[in-house]
């Protein structure tokens, strides 16, 4: 069967977990047969399910299945013969064998292992759904989007190629101090590189995958949440939606006014900077959502009707290019008439608008000390340039 994979990602403590146990236990109790995973070390879904789940999947209901992947088991599967040259490569450099062994996982590389299960549930297609509790960084994502970077990292790791290095190891191993990789070591290196690249063109893939962001109504989260889309965008990642969690209700008392109102300023705010894709609004609930009853109860009122595996937004909508040396953003816009048009870069973010219309862009590094010097509208997209 075809799975569709969701990715719920965001800062810390946000809700990431409770919202992707509960989008797990609506849509498996809609009778699609559904895997909820958890690739964050410190693992939490246990908690949210308030039962025990092991790094196996385990059936948690009808169609409902859960799993907490472990990290070491995930490298030692997937990286054993690697980590195993690096870490006598770091020791006969004098570290010592603990030290050795920690630095021999790369960063990045724990939680990309993990995802290496997904490859595994996805080629076998056994799953409807496959839904995923990531990490706050999302630094898996980052790397997965570099094969050329990790190419680069791979040739510092074996300076020689591997026809070169059947010549020398030879003669390597005979006088120098360090270790030369074997053939072994070189097979994983490429199964490892050629799984992450699948892994990245699933999760780049629309059709397939959806990135939704979860967020609370407060300053720091909204601005992790903008940094983390442009980038997600950056790197072709398909996000589909924020979900705002822990929204006061409206009938608070004097002591929590001012905070309800900071809060609507924010989830302005929000649909400032994401008007092109979904926002769910989700209330603090009276208490935590935990059990199936309760995460039940939570998907409900997150989805209402809607089936939570829709695809919320295909089209790219913002786009960064370069043309020889010139820096580029490129704006769906459909109906903007360029003479009213105003946009400046306001503290690394893009602000475009339109009377009372406005458009708030979090820029990339390279673009943050860039000024707009010109726009042009091309098939109902704006093509900022930016200097
Ligand atoms: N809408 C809500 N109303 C009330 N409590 C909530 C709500 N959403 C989540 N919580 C509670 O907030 C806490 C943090 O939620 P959760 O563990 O899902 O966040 P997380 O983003 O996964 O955190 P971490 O970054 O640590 O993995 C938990 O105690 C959870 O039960
Ligand atoms: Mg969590």
């Amino acid at each position: 069967m075809k799975t569709r994979i969701l990715l719920y990602t965001g800062k810390g403590g946000v809700g990431k977990t409770s919202i992707a146990a509960s989008t797990a236990s609506i849509i498996s109790s809609q009778g699609k047969k559904t895997l909820v995973i958890s690739t964050d070390p410190a693992h939490s879904l246990g908690d949210a399910f308030g039962e025990e789940i092991g790094s196996r999947p385990k059936k948690m209901a009808e169609n409902l299945y859960a799993q907490e992947i472990s990290v070491n088991e995930a490298i030692n599967t997937h990286w054993g013969e690697l980590k195993g040259y690096l870490t006598g490569l770091f020791q006969s450099q004098g570290l010592d064998p603990v030290s050795a062994e920690e630095i021999a996982t790369l960063p990045g590389f724990d939680e990309a292992a993990q995802l290496l299960y997904l490859l595994d549930y996805y080629k076998k297609g056994e799953y409807n759904n496959i839904i995923i509790d990531s990490a706050p960084t999302g630094e898996s994502l980052k790397l997965l989007s570099f094969p050329e970077a990790m190419t680069w990292y791979m040739d510092k790791i074996f300076p020689v190629g591997r026809l070169a290095a059947k010549l020398v190891r030879p003669v390597m191993n005979t006088i120098g101090p360090m270790p030369m990789p074997d053939d072994d070591v070189f097979k994983s290196v490429e199964r490892l590189y050629s799984s992450l690249k699948e892994i990245r063109d699933i999760l780049t893939n629309q059709d397939i995958s959806t990135i939704r962001l979860v967020m609370n109504p407060d300053r720091m989260s909204f601005s992790e949440t903008k940094r983390a889309y442009t980038y997600l965008l950056l790197y072709g990642y398909p996000v589909d939606s924020i979900f705002i969690n822990k929204i006061y209700e409206e009938n608070t008392g004097a002591f929590f006014k001012a905070w309800r109102n900071s809060q609507e300023e924010i989830i302005k705010g929000v649909s400032e900077s994401f008007s092109e894709i979904k926002i769910f609004k989700i209330p603090l609930l009276k208490s935590e959502p935990i059990g199936y009853n309760n995460l039940i109860l939570m998907g409900k009122s997150i989805y209402g009707d809607i089936p939570p595996d829709t695809i919320f937004k295909k089209e790219t909508s913002i786009e960064f290019y370069k043309v020889d040396d010139r820096y580029f953003i490129k704006f769906k816009l459909p109906f903007a008439d360029k003479k009213d048009l105003k946009i400046y870069n306001k503290g690394g973010e893009l602000i475009i608008e339109l009377g009372n219309w406005k458009r708030v862009l979090y820029l990339p590094t390279i673009y943050a000390d860039k000024n707009p010097i010109g726009a042009e509208f091309i098939n109902g997209f704006l093509n900022i340039e930016m200097r």
